[in-house]
C-alpha cells in the first residue's frame, strides 16, 4: 500500500499518555492512586449555564449555525472581550470553535505556508508543536529558564527570528507553567514582532484566572498595530468549567477570521449550537460563580506552593495563573528513591506513580525536562494527600 500521509506520520501521540495510561489502569484496578494530570477544572458546569444547555434542546437549538457561530454569540464574545480585556472586535472578526484548541489549528492553518517557522517559547502547552507540524510549519523552540520565570524575553525572540519565521505562539497564563506576563513585558516582545513583522498567535485562554489581585493584560489591548497581526485565542472551557461542551473562539482581522471561517465551514462545520447558546449564558451572565472558582484555586495554589516549597528535594516558583505548578525536581536526578533510579523525569514520574501512588505529568514533553507539572484543578483533599505522598516518597 501506498505511504500514508508525511505531515500525519510526523504527528507524536501525546507524551503525557503513556503515564496517564499507567494511571488509568492502576486505578480501574482499584489501587487508590491520585492523579495531577488533569488539564481540567474539577468543577461542574455552573447550574445557570447548564440551565441554558438544556432550554436550547427543548427549544430546538438543534440546527446548524453559521461556520464562524451565531451573531449572538459573536457578539457576546466581543462584548467580554471588551469587559475584561479591553479590547474591541466586532462579531464578523471573530470565529467561534469547536474548542480553542481547534481555534490554535485554524490559526496556523490560515497564517502557515509549508516551511515557514513559527518560534515557540518553551515550556509549551503540549499540542502548539505538533499543530505547528500539521500545518506543515517548523517549531523553532526558544526556551525560557526558570530564573527567567519561564518567560520569553525580547532578546532571546530577536536573536530566533530568521527570514523565514512568519508566527510566533504566545500563551498567557502559561499552560504549563502558570506564569504570567505583565503589560511592559509585552510591550517589549510586540516591539520585536511588529518590527519584524510577525503574526502573533496569542492564547489567552487562563486570563480568567489570575491571582494576587494582578490585572491581566491582553497582548492585542496593546495597541492597532499589535492587534492586527494578532490572533487572539480564547474560550469557555478553562474559566467556565466547560470542557466538554466544546467551544472556543478566535480574534482577528477581518481578512484572517474569513479565512478561518472558510476552514470551519469545510472541516467541522459551525460548533454545536446547543453549546453556542450555553456559552452564550456563560460569557453574558453573572460572572459571581467564576469568581468563586477561581478563588478556590488561589487558595489551592498557595498551599500546594508553600507545602511544596518545604519538602527536600525539589522546589517550585510561585505561578500567578492557571492552574499549574511546575516542580523542578533537577536535585534528584542521578538519585535513587525508593529503589528506583531517577535520571529524568520520566522515570522520576514513573517511580512516583508506582511507588509513591501519584500521577504528575513528565516536564519533557513540554519541552521542560527535570521539571514535572502538577495540576491543582483538583480537590483540596487531594492536593494535602498528594503533597503527603511526595513527603513520604522522597524520605524512603
Ligand atoms: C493553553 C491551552 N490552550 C488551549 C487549550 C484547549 O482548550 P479547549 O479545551 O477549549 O480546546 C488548552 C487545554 O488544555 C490549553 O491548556
Amino acid at each position: 500500500m501506498k505511504e500514508l500521509s508525511q505531515i500525519a506520520q510526523a504527528v507524536q501521540a501525546s507524551t503525557t499518555m503513556a503515564i496517564d495510561a499507567l494511571f488509568k489502569q492502576m486505578k480501574a484496578e482499584g489501587v487508590d492512586v491520585i492523579g495531577f494530570g488533569a488539564g481540567e477544572p474539577d468543577f461542574n458546569t455552573p447550574d445557570e449555564i447548564k440551565a441554558c444547555g438544556i432550554a436550547a434542546i427543548e427549544n430546538n437549538v438543534t440546527r446548524y449555525t453559521p461556520a464562524a457561530g451565531t451573531v449572538e454569540l459573536r457578539q457576546a464574545v466581543c462584548d467580554r472581550m471588551l469587559a475584561d480585556c479591553g479590547v474591541a472586535y466586532k462579531p464578523n472578526q471573530v470565529v467561534a470553535t469547536s474548542g480553542a484548541k481547534h481555534a490554535v489549528y485554524l490559526a496556523l492553518r490560515a497564517l502557515i505556508n509549508p516551511g515557514d517557522e513559527v518560534i515557540l517559547p518553551a515550556p509549551y502547552w503540549v499540542s502548539y508543536i505538533e499543530l505547528i507540524k500539521m500545518v506543515g510549519g517548523v517549531p523553532v523552540v526558544v526556551t525560557a529558564t526558570e530564573a527567567e520565570h519561564f518567560k520569553l524575553t525580547p532578546e532571546k525572540l530577536a536573536q530566533a527570528i530568521t527570514p523565514k519565521t512568519k508566527a510566533i505562539i504566545l500563551n498567557n497564563p502559561s499552560n504549563p507553567t502558570g506564569m504570567m506576563y505583565d503589560k511592559k513585558e509585552l510591550e517589549g516582545i510586540a516591539k520585536v514582532c511588529v518590527d519584524n513583522d510577525l503574526y502573533v498567535v496569542c492564547d489567552e485562554i487562563y486570563y480568567g484566572l489570575v491571582y494576587d489581585g494582578r490585572k491581566f493584560a491582553s497582548f492585542p489591548a496593546l495597541s492597532e498595530e499589535v492587534k492586527e497581526r494578532t490572533i487572539l485565542i480564547n474560550g469557555v472551557s478553562k474559566s467556565y468549567a466547560m470542557t466538554g461542551w466544546r467551544i472556543g473562539y478566535a480574534c482577528a482581522s477581518d481578512k484572517v477570521a474569513k479565512v478561518m471561517a472558510n476552514y470551519v465551514s469545510h472541516s467541522t462545520g459551525s460548533a454545536s449550537a446547543i453549546s453556542q447558546k450555553a456559552s452564550v449564558a456563560a460569557l453574558t451572565e453573572s460572572q459571581e460563580k467564576i469568581e468563586e472558582m477561581r478563588k478556590a484555586f488561589e487558595e489551592r495554589r498557595d498551599y500546594i506552593v508553600e507545602r511544596m516549597n518545604a519538602i527536600p528535594g525539589v522546589s517550585c516558583i510561585k505561578p500567578e495563573g492557571a492552574f499549574y505548578v511546575m516542580m523542578n525536581i533537577e536535585q534528584l536526578i542521578g538519585k535513587t528513591i525508593q529503589g528506583a533510579e531517577i535520571t529524568d523525569d520520566n522515570s522520576f514520574a514513573d517511580a512516583f506513580l508506582k511507588k509513591g501512588l501519584v500521577a504528575v505529568v513528565p516536564g519533557a514533553g513540554f519541552g521542560a525536562p527535570n521539571f514535572v507539572r502538577w495540576s491543582y484543578a483538583t480537590s483540596m483533599d487531594n492536593i494535602k494527600e498528594g503533597l503527603n505522598r511526595l513527603e513520604k516518597f522522597l524520605a524512603g
